[in-house]
């Protein structure tokens, strides 16, 4: 059941998917991943699991570090360029301190990614039937005849019409739909078992944006694979996630199956993401109050207490640990009196 906003109604906090680690091992594991840029720790003890098939959501305002998180998860940002600690394991590999001639093997072969900007992805100088080739021949070793066929296939698979045709095509011959398209196709060619996916509609006019998810969604459902989407809209979220983890200026303080998650908001960031939400009648808007603090500004406790309503003297100096409770796991000390007012179905 859907409220106006496109998000599923308030369920009970126990509600939703089973959770990720009941569905058998994670094929991604972050465990207290810290990432540090120029002194700063942009990534806090970040903590998350993905199980094989799941989609995951990753929420949170601009410079929550979404894209730090998804760029270092394909080895796009890696040592001195920033420091890490902790881990992040793959398939049971680590990957904090991979050789990049190691990530060279997993990018575009296990783990594919989709950025926002196609036009920004997509090299100009080469054809659209360069560029799908590409990770076929590096990666499976197809020769140029079986690449070329197998590209239009991927071409057709995700709806560009007379795809043989287009693979003379440079970049700027396609609009920027058809180019998401190609990186779709691109990123999908290998079969990947992960599918790392940053705004990748954000950037393509609302009328195409829903097809252009919808073509993700099913090519990942028919691949069996799992994906990241890194999103800003929370309607949408809800329906192609299976799981949610919320992150606040580098911290992630909620995470759990979509349904409670973004039905029945625990954390106080999250409940206030939610009402954020602009309703499609336009009438209630309601933006969270204040503003992230600087890095160099950074509470040491937990980052959200500089705007929360249920802020308590703890909350600055302690940095509240990620607890399992009721099928999600909440960062925040007030955990308890939030899940009591909950169940009683009270504002905490
Ligand atoms: N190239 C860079 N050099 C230094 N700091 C950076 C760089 N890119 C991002 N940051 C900082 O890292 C933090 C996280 O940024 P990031 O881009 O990961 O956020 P995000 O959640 O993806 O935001 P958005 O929703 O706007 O895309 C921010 O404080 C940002 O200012
Ligand atoms: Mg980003």
């Amino acid at each position: 059941m859907y409220v106006d906003n496109g998000i599923p109604a308030a369920a009970p906090a126990d509600a939703g998917h089973p959770a990720p680690e009941l569905a058998g091992p994670p094929l991604l594991a972050v465990q207290d991943l810290t990432l540090e840029r120029g002194g700063n720790a942009v990534l806090d003890r970040v903590t998350l699991s993905l199980g094989a098939g799941r989609t995951l959501g990753l929420l949170g305002e601009s410079g929550a570090g979404k894209s730090t998180l998804a760029m270092a998860l394909i080895g796009l940002l890696q040592a001195p360029e920033v420091r890490m600690q902790g881990s992040m394991r793959f398939d049971g590999e680590e990957l904090v301190g991979l050789p990049e001639k190691r990530f060279q093997t997993l990018r575009g072969r296990r783990i594919g990614l989709v950025f926002q900007d196609a036009s920004a992805a997509l090299d100009p100088c080469f054809t659209i039937g360069d560029q799908v080739c590409e990770p076929l021949r590096r990666h499976l070793r197809l020769d140029r005849r079986q690449a070329i066929e197998r590209a239009v296939e991927l071409l057709d698979s995700v709806g560009i019409p007379d795809a043989r045709t287009r693979l003379a095509a440079y970049p700027h011959q396609l609009s920027g739909g058809m180019q998401q398209r190609v990186m779709i196709s691109i990123a999908l060619a290998c079969n990947p078992e992960l599918l790392i996916a940053d705004e990748p509609t954000s950037a393509l006019d609302v009328t195409i944006q829903a097809q252009i998810m919808e073509l993700i969604l099913t090519r990942v459902r028919a691949l069996g694979s799992s994906a990241i989407f890194v999103l800003h809209d929370l309607a949408l979220a809800s329906q192609v996630c299976d799981d949610i983890a919320v992150m606040y200026a580098g911290q992630i303080v909620e995470t759990g199956p979509a349904r409670a998650v973004l039905g029945h908001p625990l954390h106080p960031y999250t409940v206030g993401l939610r009402r954020c939400v602009v309703e499609l009648d336009a009438v209630r808007l309601e933006p969270l109050a204040g503003t992230v603090p600087g890095a160099a500004d950074m509470p040491a406790g937990c980052r959200f207490a500089t705007r929360c309503p249920h802020v308590r003297p703890r909350c600055a100096a302690e940095r509240p640990p990620l607890v399992q409770r009721e099928g999600r796991s909440l960062a925040c000390w007030e955990i308890d009196r939030l899940l009591a007012a909950a169940s009683e179905g009270v504002a905490a």
